[in-house]
């Protein structure tokens, strides 16, 4: 594996390897064989607030045997107008990789093009893959697997969390329902992407769902119906409402997104012992109530920490090369 820039991009069979490797680098924490960053500076170029993914892949770096630098992009030259593609080849032959969380998905596929090292996406707002990694670890630890479950993510149904389920769901073979107002569900180019065949076009009255399926065995249900996605799953998962950058459509999409919540009475409706799952940061009244986030909370939190253990899985085969 060259780069982690997407799950659109990832293969089924890079996807296998960096799970298998998640699960292992979980249980040999502390005493690891390899260091295989050793030797190795990895920068970290942000240009949106973090908490766990910054901490995550600065520990993880550590733990792999390298050292890593933060940059904030705003103090840096690119912050100044330094193009991205200028900033790619200084910093190629500087450090030996790179994380990136920024806006366009555009700049980390250009910053890996120019700079000729290792680059992983820690989130655009075209996808969130590294969050991808560690749910599906979640999900696997939780219930035992993910082929054949039912994934609903309810909320924003536009943003970088659903674009990644969405082509998780078109390569490890899981019915992903999405639960979203008509405005806030995912462009349409990128489901056609992902899911060619149309097994009931997308409806023009809200309540009736958009079905599609792909020759993998992918599924995808696209509805304004929150409580037909959360019937029967096996996970009901939420993301904020206001991702970063959309700062000023607060008050908009508070009102779009008031009944796009997971509630107890939700919960309720999906499989008994599903899971709730949270990327985090989470506000409690907005798109989870605090009964539920508490209620969940080992699950949620367990999420969080194996975005450590499923980023060494990917840097680590990163530093493989293959
Ligand atoms: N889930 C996630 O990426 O969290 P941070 O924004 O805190 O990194
Ligand atoms: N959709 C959110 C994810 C945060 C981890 C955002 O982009 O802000």
């Amino acid at each position: 594996m060259k780069n982690f820039l997407s799950i659109e991009s990832a293969t089924v069979a890079e996807l296998h390897a960096i799970l298998a490797l998640a699960t292992e680098m979980k249980a040999t924490r502390g005493h690891h064989a390899a260091h295989p960053l050793r030797h190795q500076c990895w920068a970290l170029l942000f240009a949106k607030s973090s908490t766990r993914t910054r901490v995550s892949f600065e520990v993880g770096i550590r733990e792999l045997g390298g050292d890593v630098l933060f940059l904030n992009a705003s103090e840096i030259q690119l912050g100044r107008g330094e193009p991205i593609k200028d900033t790619a080849r200084v910093l190629g032959r500087m450090v030996h990789g790179a994380v990136i969380r920024t806006f366009a998905q555009s700049d980390v596929d250009d910053f890996a093009k120019y700079s000729g090292i290792p680059t992983v996406n820690a989130l655009t707002d075209g996808e969130h893959p590294c969050q991808i990694i560690a749910d599906l670890q979640t999900i696997q630890e939780k219930l035992g697997g993910y082929a054949g479950k039912v994934v609903t993510f309810i909320g924003d149904g536009a943003c970088n969390m659903p674009a990644s389920w969405l082509w998780a769901a078109s390569k490890l073979e899981f019915e992903l329902r999405i639960a979203a107002p008509r405005a806030f569900q995912p462009a349409p180019e990128v489901i056609a992407r992902a899911f060619p065949v149309v097994k009931t076009p997308a409806p023009v009255d809200g309540d009736a769902q958009a079905v599609y399926e792909n020759a993998r065995g992918g599924r995808l249900i696209v509805t304004e119906n929150l409580d037909a996605a959360a019937t029967g799953a096996d996970v009901l998962y939420t993301d904020v409402w206001v991702s970063m950058g959309k700062e000023d459509e607060a008050a908009y999409r508070a009102a779009q997104f008031a009944r796009y919540q997971i509630d107890t009475a939700l919960v309720a409706k999906a499989k008994p012992g599903a899971l709730v799952l949270h990327c985090l940061p989470a506000y409690r009244g907005k798109e989870i109530t605090e009964e539920v986030l508490e209620a969940h909370a080992d699950t949620i939190f367990t999420q969080a920490e194996n975005r450590l253990h499923a980023q060494k899985a990917i840097l680590s085969l990163l530093a493989r090369g293959g």
